[in-house]
């Protein structure tokens, strides 16, 4: 069985057949999902999911894309919804240069009151980074005690062992399948396997061979087999260590 750490279930992308996508996950392994809020909105649709189904979890928080919605009534109401016991995280909150159509100082606002939230809460946090490796560790670094997962990993191995001994773990999606899939790769081979986690991201980046399909949680697997491949261990271990890795992230049992 495998922990699916960041799901988006709520996306409009699902709306035809969530319930049916959600009811079969047990038995394609999947044994708890981390469903990701991105915006005040969808937060509130991660609790209302994570309601319905016992082995689906939410995380509360605005993605940098929706940055320019945080200000002190969003964050309390954060504060609110934190306090559901399904709710195990914030985020996902971040810096997204890549796109940057919130601009940059905006997005680091943001990223730091969620930060600050997360610390006050005591809350792992569940973060985004894309293109802003410099920013992204310099923020992280202004908030020592709070910890949580670099999700959809994208920077460098050094970067990764950095965070690693910081306590934070490195999540991977199906970018690890991808034939030019360098970085995500080497970084795979040289981090503690104790500090992996694995994800799909879905409905986005589903992996080989069904690049370009939309994703769902279902497709995990894949990403155990190529880990497993590249760190010459078995699946099962791959499954059972990255369980284990998702349970203490997200402060489960
Ligand atoms: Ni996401």
């Amino acid at each position: 069985m495998i922990f699916e750490t960041h799901a988006h279930l709520n996306d409009p992308a699902f709306d035809e057949d969530r319930e049916h996508l959600i009811l079969g996950l047990p038995e394609k392994g999947i044994e708890a999902v981390m469903n990701v809020g991105c915006c005040l909105e969808s937060s509130g649709d991660c609790i209302a999911l994570a309601e319905k189904y016992p082995f689906v979890y939410a995380s509360v928080g605005s993605h940098p894309d929706s940055a320019d919605e945080v200000n002190e009534a969003v964050i309390e109401k954060y504060r609110q919804m934190a306090g559901h016991p399904k709710v195990l995280a914030i985020g996902e909150i971040g810096l997204d240069y890549y796109y940057e159509t919130i601009p940059r100082e905006i997005q680091q606002k943001a990223f730091r009151m969620q930060m600050e939230l997360a610390k006050e809460l005591d809350m792992p946090v569940i973060v985004h980074e894309r293109n802003a490796h410099d920013d992204g560790m310099r923020i992280v670094k202004e908030f020592p005690g709070v910890t949580g997962v670099f999700h959809c990993y994208s920077g460098s191995a050094e970067m990764a062992r950095q965070l690693v001994n910081m306590g934070w773990y490195i999540g991977f999606t199906g970018v690890l399948t991808f034939k030019n899939a360098r970085k995500a790769v080497e970084t795979a081979e040289s981090i503690p396997l104790e500090r992996i986690v694995l994800e799909t991201d879905c409905p986005f980046m589903a992996p080989e061979p069904f690049r370009g399909k939309r994703n769902d949680p279902g497709y995990l697997y894949r990403m155990a087999e190529r880990l497993a491949e590249i760190r010459g261990i078995s699946v099962e271990e791959v499954h059972a260590v990255t369980t284990d890795n998702a349970k203490k992230l997200y402060r489960l049992g």
